[in-house]
């Protein structure tokens, strides 16, 4: 499918394969090199993309630093939120380079509806994005939507930052949660394309190979 943007997916997990805390609580999992690549990333990149989980557990602000780039872009802050749920007070809401993403009928004309399901329909929002001239886009999380984007084949490149620390926990969000795969034919496999020392870890980058 190309009339949607390149998918990027950036995440860090410890080295037992969690992204936060039990209660999803935020832990600081890289360091300042992976930080300057991520904001590197986020400054390329014409749109970045978190769930609603994020939004509440992080209130993250989505911007580019000062501190890592130079004269910094500010990337269009997407929210998968399908009940439009997101508070008023969010960092999200600090400039009106936003929107979100919900599956309700809404009257905000900074909400935009994408698909008729339960969930923000993630082809749907992407080809939205495309339209209006996303051509490339950061997917930062969380867990559940990571593994949305996955399941829809919308997953271009995968980075994964591995921290030298355990987390532990059953409920600790991962990388790729969801419902996962139950058949072996739902296993999404993946290329290594490169591994590099960074901070006290390793980066890992894929891209991926869908079954057809
Ligand atoms: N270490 C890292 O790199 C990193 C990065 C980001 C986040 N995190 C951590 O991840 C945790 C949050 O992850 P999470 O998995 O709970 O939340 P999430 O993936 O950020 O958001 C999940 C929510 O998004 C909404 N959503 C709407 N459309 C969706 C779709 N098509 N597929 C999936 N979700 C959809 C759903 O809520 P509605 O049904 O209400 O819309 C869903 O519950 C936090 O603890 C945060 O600290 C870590």
């Amino acid at each position: 499918m190309k009339n949607r943007p390149r998918v990027i997916v950036n995440v860090a997990m410890s080295a037992d394969g969690k992204i936060a805390l039990t209660g999803n609580k935020e832990v600081k999992i890289s360091g300042d090199e992976d930080f300057k690549r991520v904001h590197e990333l986020r400054n390329r990149v014409d749109a970045i993309i978190v769930g609603i989980g994020t939004v509440l557990a992080d209130d993250p602000k989505l911007t580019v630093k000062e501190k890592y780039v130079d004269d910094p872009n500010k990337p269009l802050r997407v929210v998968l939120d399908s009940q439009g749920r997101i508070p008023e007070n969010s960092n999200i809401f600090k400039d009106d380079n936003y929107l979100i993403a919900t599956a309700q009928e809404t009257d905000r004309k900074d909400f935009v509806r994408c698909g008729d399901g339960d969930k923000v329909d993630i082809n749907t929002l992407l080809r939205l994005l495309h339209e209006k001239g996303v051509r490339e886009v950061l997917v930062e999380g969380g867990g559940e939507v990571i593994y949305s984007f996955f399941r829809s084949q919308a997953v271009d490149v995968f980075y994964v930052f591995v921290g030298s620390l355990i987390i532990g926990g059953r409920d600790a969000p991962t990388p790729a949660d969801g419902e996962g795969a139950r058949l072996l034919d739902d296993i999404i496999q993946l290329k290594l394309i490169s591994q590099e020392p960074m901070d006290d870890g390793v980066l890992l980058k894929y891209e991926v190979n869908y079954h057809d």
